[in-house]
């Protein structure tokens, strides 16, 4: 059977009151419909997705296509049956086949029970069926009305409903299956005679079963993962639930997590059993934390691979870094993009690395910059000790080599190189290449003037 997934997406999401595309608004760091169109990914055999765009064209359009996705251009937006409309002439020409619709701004849906569904479809020999859900509260929903048989007659939306059709608390969740492309046949009568002059999809349901053709209602028994988002607080209570569940599995899987409520983890994120994650930890993107990696209070870790047995102290900001093992990060540490430290690496108070490449047991304690350098085994950075890699328009390289000592307020003019085993002398501003073994110092010589502060003391 050649089935179809059509994703509704063009809307403005006028209720998100956002300049922000409302598919777009970031669910735990990526966008909505990145939950969905990966969530589509892991359904059996081949379905071919379609996801139709409007507002937002380009930036929508991009994503579905790093998915695989097709995209429909709907233009201007008349309403949900109007979206469907815009389908007609691709699943035509695709032949017989079934298709699943649902909005763009149900992220959560659980794909699994998606799959059982449309067996369930499939075995059915229905024309179209639609998921209810059961809401105490049932609010914007567009209420189920049922014949006597239990087939769906119609579908209300709330504004258009009676007090007494308001009260019914089974709705649409706005997701549906349908056989294509014999629903195109049942759209042509779909008027604009509404509240909002829109097309409406759920009108369909009504002709159908006028027709004879009444749709099945399949309710699902997890309401809160169908539900669609509409406004900023369903979308935090949607983030609420995904980092929650996170969080269970990790807990399920070895991770101790000190403060469930405040800590953030995204789904791409990878933790070994042992990781001891303390209160107010984020750990966002590719991030994978190796066995025992510990990380304490108001540290983010973005796109970092940290190794075994490796501690993040408290308030560091870490991105695209990769650490060996048993490496010590912070308090206060700022490390960016293209930092690699090797193995039992040591970086303290305030230090700051980009494109750095530190050896095994390389050790900068306090206030430095190391950038576009290299630092060999055993080194020693001083406090203050700067890499000036900038000269107002390249990038320079620093290279130090092992077992090197660099004493404190040492600036370390790039491009430049001091070899292995040599000192550097606090103070010293590096201009010149330092052989193996040698002690470099560029200061001036200290005078020491008898009295002076006595005698300015007494004036
Ligand atoms: C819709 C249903 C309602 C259901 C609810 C479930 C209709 C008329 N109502 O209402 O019964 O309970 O979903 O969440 O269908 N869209 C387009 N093009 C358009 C209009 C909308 O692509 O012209 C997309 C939107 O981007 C969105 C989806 O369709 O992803 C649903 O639209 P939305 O305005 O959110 O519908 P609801 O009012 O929530
Ligand atoms: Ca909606």
């Amino acid at each position: 059977m050649n089935r179809t997934i059509l994703v509704l997406a063009a809307g403005r999401g006028t209720r998100m009151k956002s300049p922000l595309p409302k598919v777009l608004h970031p669910l735990l760091g990526r966008p909505m419909l990145s939950h969905l169109l990966e969530a589509f990914g892991e359904l059996k055999g081949s379905v071919r997705t379609l996801v139709v765009i409007g507002h937002g064209a380009s930036e929508t359009k991009a994503l579905c296509e790093s998915f695989g996705a097709e995209t429909i251009l709907q233009q201007p937006q008349l309403g949900t049956g109007h979206a469907l409309m815009c389908c007609e002439e691709a699943l035509r020409s695709a032949g017989e086949g079934e298709c699943f619709l649902t909005a763009g701004d149900a992220p959560l849906l659980p794909v699994a029970e998606v799959e059982r569904l449309w067996e369930r479809f499939s075995a059915s020999g229905s024309e179209a069926a639609v998921v209810s859900m059961e809401l105490p509260e049932p609010g914007a929903y567009g209420r189920i009305l049922r014949d006597s048989s239990g087939r769906l007659s119609r579908i209300v939306e709330a504004r258009d409903a009676s007090p007494e059709e308001l009260a019914i608390t089974e709705v649409n969740s706005g997701a549906y299956f349908f056989k294509s492309p014999i629903v195109f046949d049942h759209m042509r009568r779909l008027k604009r005679s509404n509240s909002q002059g829109e097309y409406y999809l759920t009108d369909l349901f009504e002709e159908l079963s006028r027709h004879g053709k009444a749709a099945v209602i399949f309710s699902a028994p997890e309401p809160e993962r169908w539900m669609g988002i509409n406004t900023q607080a369903e979308l935090a209570g949607a983030t609420r639930l995904l980092r929650l569940e996170i969080i269970e599995r990790r807990m399920a899987a070895g991770v101790t997590i000190m403060d469930p409520a405040g800590t953030w983890i995204e789904s791409g994120v990878k933790l070994e059993a042992g990781v001891v994650l303390h209160p107010f930890v984020r750990l966002c993107g590719s991030t994978h934390l190796g066995t025992n990696v510990e990380v304490r209070s108001f540290s983010t870790i973005i796109d970092c691979e940290i190794g075994p047995g490796s501690v993040v102290k408290e308030n560091c900001v870490l991105e695209k870094t990769r650490t060996g093992e048993n490496c010590t990060i912070g308090p206060f540490s700022r490390t960016r993009e293209g930092t690699e430290l090797a193995d039992e690496v040591r970086l303290g108070n305030f230090v700051e690395t980009k494109k750095a490449r530190l050896g095994d047991g390389v050790k900068a304690g306090h206030l430095s910059y190391l950038g576009d350098a290299t630092v060999g085994a055993a080194s020693n950075i001083g406090a203050g000790t700067i890499t000036c890699n900038f000269d107002g328009r390249k990038k320079h390289p620093t290279t130090l080599g092992e077992g090197v000592f660099i004493g404190s307020d040492t600036q370390l003019v790039a491009p430049v190189k001091v070899g292995d085993g040599a000192y550097v002398g606090a103070g010293t501003t590096v201009t010149k290449d330092v052989p193996p073994g040698a002690l470099a110092i560029s200061r001036v010589l200290q005078k020491n003037i008898p009295g002076w502060a006595t005698r300015r003391e007494k004036k």
